[in-house]
């Protein structure tokens, strides 16, 4: 164990060959913590005050939205301690990979990345290499990274996000990889100073963790146990969010549909969507991830009668076997789907769906894989991730010996990415001479010279108009719809 003196604090940091830091259950984050948090970054800010040269930044995300907003949480530290964003590895002074395990292949390109960063370490010893987020929470990674991949600085994982300034402090003090995983959750931590961007639309966490454990899925080890934010603390953020001009949220969670269970009371996420629903100056609100067990009658009305809530429902179904639901531990049946896509269509007109999907989970077999096939064919996706089955271990389906066959699973994986397509290209045929409410975002990417946003269903349209409609709602008429975007012209 190390004693390490900051500007404001002695510190004990574990290190490279000791056991790393960890927290118990019983452990919570006090206000003092959040203040402690806020003295590093302010003396990070003056050091970077005193250097002549501005610093400079780069995070890499991989995986989910989740993921995507802890690094905006990153960002926004960083920027408030005076560091600059750069897409130049060669100019940069940290590089942060915020890392997913939910597939193996994720995990591969992280493994790949770091590797092809230790030359530039090696021409830049000064440069602080940073690796977060959920493959850390996995004890054989962090090994994996003190023995292989050595130029690593820092290491910390998802329950301790909050901690970083501290930890990066501390690294550029520390000759040693500094590792600081927390075996498990704390409590929600509301105030940690972020200056966060102001965007158009952003994303709100409204819950963390899952309690479903689904047999093939690593979430709920890396992310903890489930625990919902107060409705209050939501609702002053998003206050805080439109006063700068945000007009579109999207409320996240691993399965928004039981957000308040952890909470006192019996709030539900139906009763957020109406409090979110009546706060000024927002325009559009959308959620996910909706698991179809917790799908509410009471939700779907909320849905349906809250004008800003958009008709857009991210709904995965993982798979259309009985079977194969029952062995994934989905808790509904292929049935009870379409049950609910049915409601969802009859209450909310012109809903679109998108889902997530795995094929070759093990013992997958065509019969099942075909009910998969005819939910696609009978609902009509707007889209859909589809996803080739992982294995990952420590979880109850890697313990399953049938596994499907790779050519096997490849084949099928085909077939239905085909299927999805072709109907997401026949809706969206539909929208030709349709008007559409369009947010305008920015830039399109395809062509910067026109803009680009989305609809209420969440398609993209790009279409020509001035800059000055960014951040305005705008109508649109299609006139060139393609599978995956809308082109359209401003009326
Ligand atoms: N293999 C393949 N896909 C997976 N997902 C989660 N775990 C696995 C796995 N082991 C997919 C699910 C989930 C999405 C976020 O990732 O479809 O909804
Ligand atoms: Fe994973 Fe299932 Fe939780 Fe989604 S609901 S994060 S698939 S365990």
């Amino acid at each position: 164990m190390t004693l390490l003196m900051c500007h404001y604090h002695i510190t004990i940091i574990e290190i490279r060959e000791e056991a790393e830091l960890k927290r118990s259950k019983e452990y919570e984050v006090t206000s003092l913590d959040i203040q402690t948090q806020q003295e590093f970054i302010e003396a990070m800010r003056h050091k970077n005050l005193e250097e002549k040269r501005e610093k400079k930044y780069i995070i890499t995300t991989y995986g989910c939205q989740m993921n995507e907003h802890d690094s905006e949480k990153l960002a926004g530290m960083l920027q408030t301690m005076g560091y600059q964003s750069t897409d130049d590895k060669k100019e940069a002074d940290l590089i942060i990979f915020n890392t997913c395990c939910v597939r193996e292949n994720a995990e591969l390109k992280v493994y790949g990345n770091l590797g092809a960063l230790k030359s530039l370490k090696k021409n830049n010893p000064d440069l602080i290499i940073t690796v977060c987020g959920c493959m850390m929470q996995q004890p054989q990674v962090v090994e994996e990274l003190k023995r292989k991949y050595r130029h690593v600085d820092l290491v910390f994982g998802t329950h301790n996000l909050h901690k970083f300034p501290e930890l990066l402090a501390n690294t550029l003090h520390s000759e040693n990889m500094l590792v600081d995983v927390w075996e498990q959750e704390g409590e929600i931590i509301e105030g940690v100073p972020v200056i966060r961007k102001y965007d158009i639309k952003t994303f709100v966490n409204i819950m963390f963790g899952c309690n479903n454990f689904c047999t093939y899925c690593i979430v709920p080890y890396t992310r903890g146990r489930e625990r919902s934010r107060e409705v209050a603390d939501i609702l002053a953020e998003v206050t805080d969010l439109v006063q700068h001009g945000t007009k579109e949220i999207t409320l996240l969670g691993q399965n928004v549909n039981s957000y308040g269970k952890t909470l006192d009371g019996d709030v539900t996420f139906a009763d957020l969507l109406r409090e979110l629903n009546k706060v000024e100056g927002i325009e559009r609100i959308r959620f996910m991830t909706s698991h179809p067990k917790d799908l509410s009658e009471d939700l779907i009305d909320a849905i349906a009668t809250c004008n800003k809530v958009c008709e857009h429902v991210h709904l995965p179904f993982q798979s259309g076997s009985n079977a194969v639901l029952k062995a994934m531990n989905r808790s509904y049946t292929k049935e009870k789907y379409l049950n609910l896509v049915n409601k969802l269509k009859t209450r909310v007109p012109n809903v679109s769906l998108t889902t997530d999907i795995i094929v070759g989970f093990p013992e997958e077999t065509e019969e099942d894989f075909a009910h998969t096939l005819d939910i696609v064919n009978q609902v009509g996706f707007d889209a859909a991730f589809t996803f080739l089955y992982s294995i990952r271990q420590g979880t109850p389906a890697a313990k399953i010996e049938a596994q499907v066959e790779d050519t096997v699973k490849h084949e099928r994986f085909n077939r239905l990415v085909e299927r999805v397509n072709e109907i997401c290209g026949i809706i969206n045929q539909g929208y030709l001479d349709k008007t559409v409410e369009v947010l305008v975002e920015g830039p399109s990417k395809t062509d910067p010279s026109r803009l680009m946003g989305r609809t209420r269903q969440n398609k993209l349209v790009n279409f020509s108009g001035d800059e000055s409609l960014i951040g305005q709602l705008v109508q649109v008429k299609i006139t060139d719809p393609k599978t995956f975007s809308l082109n359209g012209e401003l009326i």
